[in-house]
């Protein structure tokens, strides 16, 4: 059998990543969490850094070096080396990343390490743009949606989980915010890839097995297609 790149897109807090790296461990490929990547920028750049001014955002990003790591609490963003996970997860960041993954330059440096992450094929990758512009050519591309209320449940428990008690409106405000902004920015907006498979997961916990069951079958047979 060959080895594919299954691209997941989809709004935030809709399941992406627990269904990614559920995915990910069961064809033993390596998942890689793309969103983190522009949290990670957003956090560096959060250092007095001029967003709108070109030469400062190109300066700072070759400062910049993220990679992944396997912990005992799974995979873990390293931003120069430093682990940054909780970071990347506050709202503060949250706040801030979507009008950062509207800069241009901010985008074709990722999209650059994405894809070379992607070379060796074996990668489960999910974010907004993957299977439109970082992986056009991938073998798998599912579309993930659910319904809002549900994104915000999901979003209120894992930030609950850190110990942070965030009122549901505010939760759903920024979830809003983020899907306007990401869906109509003018580089690579988020949208579903014509030949991406629609998945609704609002009812994850319940069929999140049958979910991973339907996805590893389009994967077997995509892989001996292939
Ligand atoms: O998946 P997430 O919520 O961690 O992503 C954070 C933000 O990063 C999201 O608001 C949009 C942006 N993003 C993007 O523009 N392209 C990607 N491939 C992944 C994330």
């Amino acid at each position: 059998m060959s080895e594919i790149i299954i691209a997941i897109d989809g709004y935030s807090s809709c399941g992406k990543s627990t269904l990614a790296r559920a995915l990910a461990a069961e064809l033993t490929y390596v998942y890689i969490d793309s969103g983190a990547m522009y949290r990670a920028v957003t956090l560096f750049l959060e250092h007095g850094i001029r967003m709108d001014h070109k030469p400062s955002v190109d300066a700072a990003l070759e400062q910049i070096h993220i990679d992944f790591q396997y912990g005992q609490e799974g995979l873990v963003t390293l931003l120069n080396g430093e682990n940054v996970e909780e970071g990347i997860r506050s709202m503060a960041v949250a706040a801030k990343v979507s009008p950062v993954a509207t800069i241009p330059e901010v985008r074709r440096a990722l999209v650059r390490q994405q894809q070379a992450l992607g070379r060796g094929k074996q990668i489960v990758m999910d974010g907004r743009d993957i299977g439109t512009v970082v992986f056009p050519h991938a073998e798998l591309k599912i579309f993930l949606t659910a319904s809002l209320e549900e994104r915000v449940r999901r979003r209120s428990l894992q930030l609950l989980r850190k110990g942070l008690s965030v009122p549901d409106e505010e939760i759903r405000k920024n979830l809003l915010e983020r899907d306007y902004i990401d869906s109509t920015r003018s580089d690579s907006p988020l949208m579903k890839a014509p030949d991406a498979v629609v998945l609704d997961n609002t009812n994850l916990t319940e069929e999140e097995q049958l979910l991973v069951t339907v996805i590893l079958a389009l994967t077997r047979k995509r892989r001996s297609i292939v």
